[in-house]
């Protein structure tokens, strides 16, 4: 490994959504490929990070898995002035200026962030970079060398200012694993339902999961298995249950509009064969997730997994007041009823199941409903053999949210463990989402109304309502 004052430095060029996911999802696949890294910046809002590495190939191997991240730059020269990003690049050492040898075609991007520029501002703008001493001839089809030039005018699309608070240059050296969203959007997905989940978020989840080549994934509320496509598309071997028989097997009705009927094989192994993932799938079942069916003794890779929030339906499981035997001859043809499943109880069932069934240092990634006003992190759900390694929120509306859980098995439990600790937050969720005059400092959200608003104005990933069963 290069000595580490030979490493470089790196600049992530974000996408401007799914903001308070990015740190963590860029830190799993950092953790998960063991890539050797010093952070130089890392802020939580600005859409880039700056990191310094031993190699291109770690570069690369980011790229791999990231989608928060547009794509990664050897970066040469970064300031606050254009006038001292100037002074860098035209004192630049030999290792960057060997790019500039008359062989290599280049062209130049120019990429402007909260501020929209003509073509002809872009040409002066490159053009100010016109004493590099490139030899090569420009290309913009095939070039054998991508120079990048960030500017970043700030986040408030209402006060842009008038120069940019920060100016980057380098060279481009890979684009990043986001290019392969697009390819499982639902607006094309051969199976959906109403609970589909964003492609973009699956495949976060499924990083945050740290799922490779060969993992044993399952999603214990699979649904229409959104998160099952994410984690066979990084090379998860996977397998879900549902309670609801009907979803699992996509004999729903059509939630597009104007389909009347859903077509042959439209449902979870539909969409892997389309995908071309079908030799990672193992199988769902109809199940109930209070009352795990997995032998005691198989331990998952992964879980990841979007349990119903109790929104537009209520939870239940299997499950009945009152307890009366049922008679032998009845019991092939018996259909279980179902009671209630409050969200405390999932997630008890859920944390429980994680710390029996995953691998020592497997992880549970999960999203939880969260009353914004009430929120505090010492009461998210916890489990003495789960640890908590990330917590990101994706707003729904004005008071709620729902955050992603990521936590990793830190201890096998002595015997089969049931030790989750749940909170009263929890189990109060969907009572407060429907009477939010209950809501502690109910009717103080207009800061907060106020921003989701300018937020939601610039596309910035809010929420709709959950799409829940
Ligand atoms: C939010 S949806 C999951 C959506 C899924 N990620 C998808 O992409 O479609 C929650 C799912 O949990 C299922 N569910 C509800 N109660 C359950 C239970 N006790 N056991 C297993 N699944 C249950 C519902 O039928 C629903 O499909």
């Amino acid at each position: 490994m290069a000595a580490r004052n030979m490493w470089k430095s790196y600049l992530l060029w974000c996408a401007n959504e799914h903001v308070s996911f990015r740190i963590p999802e860029v830190e799993s696949v950092l953790a998960m490929y063991k890539i050797p890294h010093t952070w130089i910046e890392k802020p939580e809002e600005n859409p880039w990070m700056l990191i310094s590495m031993p190699s291109e190939d770690c570069a690369v191997k980011l790229m791999k898995r990231c989608v928060t991240v547009r794509s990664i730059i050897e970066l040469w020269a970064q300031s606050t002035t254009k006038e001292h990003l100037d002074d860098q690049l035209k004192t630049l050492p030999a290792e960057f200026t060997s790019y500039f040898k008359k062989e290599n075609k280049f062209k130049v991007v120019v990429d402007i962030f909260n501020k929209v520029i003509s073509q002809e501002e872009k040409i002066q703008k490159i053009e100010s970079f016109s004493y590099l001493p490139i030899l090569g001839s420009a290309n913009l089809k095939n070039p054998d060398v991508t120079y990048y030039y960030y500017e970043f005018f700030g986040l408030d699309a209402g006060r842009i200012p008038e120069n940019p608070f920060n100016y980057f240059f380098g060279r481009w050296i890979s684009d990043s694993e986001r290019t392969a969203v697009a390819k499982y959007s639902l607006k094309t997905r051969h199976f959906i339902g109403n609970t589909s989940m964003d492609p973009q978020l699956s495949m976060i989840m499924a990083n945050l999961a740290q799922i490779d080549n060969g993992h044993i994934v399952v999603d214990p509320f699979v649904g229409t298995g959104s998160l099952l496509v994410a984690a066979a598309h990084f090379g998860g071997y996977v397998c879900g249950t549902d309670i609801d028989y009907l979803t699992i097997h996509g004999r729903m009705k059509p939630t597009r509009a104007h389909q009347k009927k859903r077509q042959p094989n439209e449902d979870i192994k539909g969409n892997l064969k389309t995908y071309n993932l079908f030799s990672r799938y193992l199988d769902v079942f109809v199940g109930d997730a209070s009352t795990p069916v997995w032998r005691s003794n198989f331990r998952f890779d992964s879980i990841i997994t979007d349990p119903p929030y109790g929104i537009r339906e209520s939870t239940y499981k299997v499950g009945s007041k009152k307890i009366a035997p049922i008679p032998d001859e009845m019991l092939s043809t018996h259909f279980p009823s179902k009671t209630q499943y409050g969200l405390g109880d999932i997630y008890k069932d859920l944390l429980n199941f994680a710390a029996n069934s995953l691998k020592l240092h497997g992880r549970l990634v999960f999203w939880i409903p969260i009353i914004r006003m009430e929120y505090d992190p010492d009461l998210l759900p916890e489990h003495p053999c789960l640890e908590t390694i990330a917590n990101s929120e994706q707003i729904l509306n004005l008071h709620s949210s729902r955050r992603l859980i990521t936590m990793q098995k830190i201890m096998e439990p002595k015997e089969a463990e049931d030790s989750a600790i749940i909170h009263n937050l929890q189990y109060t969720f969907r009572h407060k989402f429907f009477n939010t005059s209950e809501i502690k400092g109910h009717g103080k959200e207009d800061e907060s109304a106020r921003n989701l608003t300018k937020r939601s104005k610039r596309g910035n990933g809010i929420a709709k309502l959950p799409c829940d069963k």
